[in-house]
């Protein structure tokens, strides 16, 4: 494979399309024309000897090779950033890019951690994605990120998974709801409606795996990505839900919901941080994960 022909700018490019589905979209991002785009593309399948993108309808997809040449560039992505880090270390300097992907729920406490990082250490870039824990478990298989937090670590893949804070799903109700103040048991809960987190996500992967370990369906009325809206219509009595106490904000201090009495709740699974087992953390990346286990030991 004549490897010094594909250039870093080519594989920029390349990454680029890939990530947006797009050559137009690459284009303005990159700053270029859609025409310079396309070249690049067809000198890398040139190199290659395959196409690496092919025409879905409107959209565009990865072909095979496109997708093994995806992983190298994510690869060497790694090893660059890598690099810069060490170069940063020897300059005694903590430059570079921390890249973290979170799940939906640790957007409540994450970016002020995040936050308190970024002000110690004001020359380190960051990139934060958010999404549901199957998005997220999707990005951790891809190797796009240097960190990843969420609650519920993926059990196929290889990974360095270490929890660092609490986290407590609970019941909740509008306040005033009959089964308040009431002692219930799951089959309880039978006979309710429910607003749950759409299917992907980790707050329903925890209802969905409990109850149906205790044999009990729940009357699932809507679902919803958005713990926010989930929290108001519950509040505004159109059913129950089961939420993550991190995603309440200070919905119980204003007695907009009240938590049930239910047996085998609160669920309890901490947050994690995860990596992939043979990732070498950028030196950023370690210096965040540091500080996420120290913050966690205090109890933060
Ligand atoms: P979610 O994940 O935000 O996708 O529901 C929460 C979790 O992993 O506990």
């Amino acid at each position: 494979m004549p490897r010094r022909r594909i250039t870093f700018r080519q594989l920029e490019t390349f990454a680029a399309v890939a990530r947006l589905k797009s050559f137009s979209r690459a284009a303005e991002a990159l700053h270029l024309t859609q025409p310079a785009v396309s070249i690049q593309i067809r000198q890398v399948a040139d190199v290659i000897g395959l196409p690496v993108f092919e025409q879905h309808g409107r959209e565009i997809a990865l072909t095979p090779a496109g997708e093994e040449l995806l992983v190298a560039a994510r690869g060497l992505d790694d090893v660059w950033n890598r690099f810069e880090s060490a170069i940063a270390g020897l300059k005694g300097l903590r430059r570079g890019k921390l890249r973290v992907a979170l799940v939906t729920t640790a957007k409540y406490f994450l970016p002020r951690m995040l936050g308190a990082f970024c002000r110690r250490y004001p020359d380190i870039d960051i990139e934060l994605e958010i999404a549901n824990r199957e998005r997220i478990v999707e990005r951790l298989r891809g190797n796009q990120d240097d960190l990843y937090v969420m609650s519920y670590p993926p059990a196929d893949l290889d990974i360095v998974s270490r929890p660092f804070l609490d986290n407590e799903l609970v019941v909740v109700a509008p306040p005033g709801h009959p089964a308040a103040g009431r002692r219930l048991t799951l089959a309880d809960l039978a006979g309710e409606h429910f607003l749950l987190r759409e299917a992907g996500s980790g707050s329903r992967h925890a209802v969905d795996e409990h109850l149906r370990d205790a044999g009990v369906r729940l009357d699932v009325r809507l679902s919803l990505s958005s713990n926010e809206a989930i929290r108001d219509l519950v509040a505004s009595g159109l059913g129950l839900a089961v939420l993550s106490r991190h995603a309440l904000g200070d919905a119980l201090a204003r007695g907009e919901l009240v938590v049930l009495d239910v047996a085998g709740f609160p669920l309890r699974r901490p947050w994690s941080v995860v990596h992939l087992r043979g990732k070498v953390l950028p030196l950023p990346a370690q210096a965040f994960l540091d500080e996420l286990l120290r913050a966690g030991g205090d109890g933060a």
